[in-house]
Order: structure tokens, then sequence, then C-alpha cells
């Protein structure tokens, strides 16, 4: 089975890149990572890279005088090793409509809310002080507005008595690490395209734990 080649951008710890990674341990996983870029030499994602043997690259923001001549730096790396889809996976850089235009529908994003709602930062405090029953986390490919973009899946967890924004952070999280995959898996085999702004899945059977897309 062909498989398609992947990129992840991080700029940190990089636990959602490690379930990338040992998700593409099965040789049926539909993608294959060819590269983990980041914005930051001292990226732990970068080391975790190392280890499973991915060629990694460090694209520092400050090497360059402005967002446009960063993002075209970063672009040229990431289409030398033959990407087709791009991840981001904590990569904390705002991205310019040049970047994500020319990545159309084949730039993914995770985020640790149930988009719409709690965009930005902090998520997991916002939900505590917003009273929220449930809470989650979403993968969407990205527009140009921030955490913006058809939704191809999203995982809910419960908001229980006595959590902190770190319980709560914990348990979305450990859902993130089974959804991400899941959702790139879908991307990648060309059963999540975008029609109308909406994700169409074409598929009848997503992880139990996960929400099903109602516009598949
Ligand atoms: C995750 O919560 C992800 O949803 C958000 O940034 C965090 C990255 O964590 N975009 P990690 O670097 O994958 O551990």
């Amino acid at each position: 089975m062909a498989k398609t080649k992947i990129a992840v951008l991080v700029s940190g710890r990089g636990s959602n890149l490690q379930a990338l990674i040992d998700a593409a341990k099965d040789d049926d996983y539909p993608a294959e990572i060819v590269l983990v870029v980041s914005n930051k030499a001292d990226a732990y994602g970068l080391e975790r890279a190392r280890v499973a043997g991915i060629a990694t690259a460090v694209v520092d923001h400050r090497d360059y005088e402005n967002r446009e001549a960063f993002e075209e730096a970063l672009d040229t790396v990431i289409r030398d090793h033959g990407t087709r889809i791009v991840c981001l996976a904590g990569f904390m850089r705002i991205l310019t409509p040049w970047f994500t235009e020319r990545w159309r529908d084949l730039l993914i994003n995770i985020h640790p809310s149930l988009l719409p709602a709690f965009k930005g930062l902090h998520t997991h405090e916002r939900a505590l002080e917003a009273g929220v029953r449930i809470h989650g986390c979403s993968v969407h490919y990205v527009r140009p507005e921030m955490d913006d973009g058809p939704i191809i899946g999203q995982a809910a967890v419960p908001v229980l008595h006595g959590d902190t924004p770190d319980t709560l952070a914990q348990r979305v999280l450990e859902a993130e690490h089974k959804l991400y995959p899941q959702c790139v898996a879908l991307a990648c085999s060309g059963k999540a395209r975008v029609a109308g702004e909406r994700v169409r899945l074409q598929v009848r059977e997503f992880g139990a734990d996960l929400l099903m897309n109602p516009h598949d």
C-alpha cells in the first residue's frame, strides 16, 4: 500500500507527534512521517523524531525578517521532503493566509476543545470557568482564521467534579492521542474530503469513543 507522506510541525513536547509516530509503525497505517519540523531547536518533539529515525529540521522564526520569509523557508523544507499533508501538533506560530491557502485541505490541526467553543489558548481553564459538563478536542483542516476550518473528528470527555485545568488537560490529552492518528489516517486515505466547508467522511465506523461528524 502506498503511504501518504506527511510532515509534522511541533514547537514543544510533541506527545501528539508521538501518537502519530506510534500509529505509523503499523504497516496498514496510510501515512508515513517523512519530516518533523520545529521553529524551536530545543523542542522535545525533535528528540522523539530522532529516536524514531525520522528526518528533522529547525526553521527558527527569529532567523527571518518577517512571517512571509519564515513561511517560505518552512514551505521549502516541507516540499523538499515530498510532503503531501502537513500536520500541526502543538505548533505555536500563527500561519498567514499565504501558507494556509497554499496547503488548503492538506493542512490539519488538533485543538484542545470542542470547536467552535474555546478557540485560542488556555482552553481547559476557560472550559472550567464556563462550567461546561463536556469538553474535548477537535481535529480540523486549517483555514486562515485561528482554530477554524472543516472538522474531521472530535472526541468528548466529561468534566468531573473537582477537576483542575491540569486534570482536565490530561483527560483531554489522552483523547487527543487517540483522535489525531485516526483523523490523519482518514485524511491520508482520502476518506475525509472537504465539500462545501464540511468534511464528508467515507467511513461507517469511527472509534467508539469518538463522535461522528454528522455530515458524513
Ligand atoms: C495539544 O493540547 C494540542 O491539542 C495543542 O497543543 C498541545 C500540544 O501538545 N494544539 P503536544 O506537544 O502534542 O504534547
